[in-house]
């Protein structure tokens, strides 16, 4: 069994042109315009081959094999398709092409469990700043209250967003993870470790967790001119010494890592003194402790220094997730696999988070890393060698034909 690598490149060709910024990366918010013409083209080659699809209240999409019948426990393959601002052409859709690929070439076996591809919706967060959306709302972390907290740049809710959807239709979008006999996600690194250490596949033990801030720092806006540096009270310099102090305070510990990626500065005027400063902080590690240590530092050096400064500040939590152990014995599997393959790969922690995590703490989880070309991503840099990328496709192959008995 192989899959067509040709095809899979084509697929990645053709969805890379549905960005809101062409020439500058990849911009395909979940819920926008681009978003629907990703899900039309992989609807339609999916419906090619005989596939079925619905697509839930949040708009994740499930996929399922024409040999599919009720009854069976699935294999299940996903990944998302949106994208970060300016971002990369592989993060997520890598692995939903992936996947169709693998269906492609599974579409006539004889099938011992059922195989279903997943599109999570809003997995990176660039709506509503929170990451993992759809998959949060499948595995029940997010209730339907949540609708109504997470709200975009605009103010729309994202309730408004799905156009208000009923009890009954959200219901439905927990899964019975009674259902699933495992989940496969395959993704691109987004870190230097395996080119650096000439690898081609990662075998991911754990997710790195995270929790995300956001800062609302007030001060006094006056003239730039005429308000002599004593008499200040500027929101944007106290925001800078708050960030540096986060920087300060993670450095020297070595593992876990910490980002202000967002800040926005009122009213953005070059000859304004600052009033208010709104920026987001988000800290990562393999242990939930260290996060919460970290987090728990940060905090109070940001309430010290806008006291020392007399400025306000607001603190709220905007999004959190536990760092996750993948399935054990999964792992075994595709190390024994790539092992008879002789295909040279490692065991790894993933930094970044994925749809798989929420899966994890319900179902067998399993997730495989390609290369990233110099360790780039959420850029629009991000790349990978084109046989890592069939070469991780069909390990994906593989790996889904032996779960699902596939002859
Ligand atoms: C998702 O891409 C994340 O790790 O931020
Ligand atoms: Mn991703
Ligand atoms: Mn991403």
């Amino acid at each position: 069994m192989k899959v067509n690598g040709e095809r899979l490149l084509t697929d990645l060709f053709q969805l890379r042109q549905f960005t809101d910024t062409p020439g500058e990366g990849v911009t395909r918010f979940s819920y926008g315009q681009q978003d629907q013409k990703a899900r039309a083209y992989l609807l339609k080659e999916a419906g090619a081959i005989g596939c079925a699809a619905e697509t839930d209240a949040l708009k994740n999409i499930r996929i399922g094999m024409p040999q599919n019948t009720s009854g069976r426990q699935k294999v299940v393959i996903g990944s998302h398709i949106d994208t970060v601002r300016n971002g990369g052409w592989l993060d997520g859709i890598y692995g939903v092409t992936a996947g169709l690929e693998v269906m492609r070439v599974l579409k006539d076996c004889r099938l011992e469990y059922d195989l279903e591809l997943v599109i999570f919706a809003e997995e990176e967060g660039s709506n509503f700043g929170s990451t993992m959306t759809g998959s949060k709302f499948i595995s029940g972390d997010y209730k339907e209250e949540d609708l109504d907290h997470l709200k975009n740049d605009e103010g729309l809710s994202l309730r408004q967003i799905l156009e208000n959807p009923s009890e009954e239709e959200l219901r439905q979008v927990k899964w019975d993870f009674s259902e699933l006999k495992a989940m496969l996600e395959l993704h691109i690194e987004q870190g230097p470790v395996l080119e650096r250490e000439g690898l081609s596949l990662g075998i991911v033990e754990t997710i790195f967790g995270m929790r995300v801030i956001e800062v609302e720092v007030t001060g006094v806006g006056n003239h730039a001119g005429a308000t002599p540096m004593e008499d200040r009270k500027d929101a944007l310099c106290a925001a800078a010494e708050c960030i540096l102090a986060a920087e300060r305070i993670v450095k020297p510990n070595g593992h876990t890592v910490v980002t202000v990626g967002r800040i926005k500065a009122e009213p953005d005027c070059s000859n304004v003194i600052p009033e208010k400063t709104v920026f987001t902080l988000e800290a990562r590690d393999g242990q939930t402790e260290k996060i919460d240590y970290f987090i728990n530092q940060i905090t109070a050096a940001i309430k010290r220094i806008c006291r020392e400064r007399q400025v306000e500040c607001q603190i709220r939590e905007v999004s959190s997730s536990e760092p996750l152990k993948l399935d054990p014995e999964l792992s075994k599997t595709m190390e024994r696999l790539a092992a008879q393959k002789k295909i040279p790969y490692r065991v790894m922690d993933s930094g970044a988070v994925h749809d798989a995590c929420m899966i994890a703490k319900h179902a067998k989880t399993g997730m495989i890393f390609v290369p990233s070309i110099g360790g780039r991503s959420h850029v629009p840099e991000e790349d990978t060698r084109p046989e890592d990328l069939v070469q991780g496709a069909q390990f994906l192959l593989e790996v889904a034909a032996a779960l699902t008995g596939a002859e």
